[in-house]
């Protein structure tokens, strides 16, 4: 059972990182669509724009209340996070609202915070809005994935890309679920490093996969982080509770190193000094899951 002052800061850390990775998720999928499927880009438009109002509430009720490892973590929010942002909506013409990002970066931690009833009852209401807008999402993210693998939609997307994004929409919402009965939202450390773990393979797979076939070394490098994850998983499949600091260790170790990948993936977008099917802000989508799952198994 989780006391409010835990129900308050979770049901914060959970929204402010997935709002907006779930609106991230809405720009790539209608950067990779075509004219023709209009509906659909309007359908993401507004999707997106639902969830940067749930994250401007989070902003809103964040300040203080979350602590200093989420927000130095880069897990939110990353210094490559706004120009990325500036740059992605010059290349794709699709509005990214950059105010939220100048807010997130000047939420502070303060330690004396005090966790009133009244904000409990704000971020069940948060909660319970991010939920249903989390359903609809996966719906859409599902009709799209069902078109795609129908070949009934051509689109500059991986099928695996979307479910991808669908298992992340997922997670979120089993969390937001489980914050609502006042439930610690991770329950088993291993099934959670096996989701995350894959999650990074995927990353390293989606990378080697957009790259230009000149880019010879960084498509050798995305390669063995995806064998490397790849083994780390089945050895996590085989694991018990006792080998928890074991692959725990091992995990963070893959993890800096895709990290480290990322973030010079980034700012190599940044710089335009990459050939690749991509733009900044996915590089630095993927960068601040890493980071995220650095803080949850440094927290192990
Ligand atoms: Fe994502
Ligand atoms: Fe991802």
């Amino acid at each position: 059972m989780l006391t409010r002052k835990d129900f308050i800061k979770k049901s914060l850390e959970y929204n402010l990182f997935f709002a907006r990775i779930m609106k991230e998720h809405m720009i790539f999928i209608e950067s990779g669509l075509l004219t023709i499927d209009s509906t659909l880009v309007l359908e993401g438009e507004e999707l997106k724009e639902s969830f940067e109002d749930i994250l401007k509430e989070a902003i809103n009720l964040a300040n203080g209340a979350v602590d200093k490892a989420v927000l130095n973590s880069n897990e939110l929010v990353t210094n490559y996070t706004l120009e990325s942002e500036i740059i992605t909506e010059k290349l794709t013409g699709i509005c990214i609202n950059k105010d939220l990002t100048k807010a997130e970066l000047d939420l502070l931690s303060n330690s004396s915070f005090t966790f009133t009833q009244g904000l409990e009852s704000e971020l069940e209401k948060l909660n319970e809005r991010a939920i249903n807008l989390v359903k609809e999402v996966i719906s859409y993210k599902e009709k799209i994935l069902k078109k795609l693998l129908d070949c009934k939609l051509f689109a500059n997307l991986y099928p695996l890309l979307i479910d991808h994004i669908m298992r992340e929409a997922i997670y979120y919402l089993k969390a937001l679920e489980s914050l609502q009965r006042r439930e610690e939202p991770v329950k088993d450390i291993l099934d959670n490093q096996i989701f995350w773990d894959t999650i990074m393979m995927e990353h390293a797979q989606f990378v080697r996969g957009l790259l230009d076939p000149t880019e010879v070394e960084l498509f050798n490098t995305a390669n063995d982080l995806a064998e490397a994850f790849e083994d780390l998983i089945e050895i996590t499949k085989k694991a018990g509770p006792k080998d928890i600091p074991k692959v725990t260790k091992m995990a963070l170790e893959d993890t800096i190193e895709i990290r480290d990948f990322k973030q010079a993936g980034t700012e190599g977008l940044i710089d335009c000094q990459i050939q690749v099917i991509a733009y900044p802000l996915l590089a630095d989508h993927i960068l601040r899951e890493a980071n995220r799952y650095i803080r949850v198994l440094k927290s192990i």
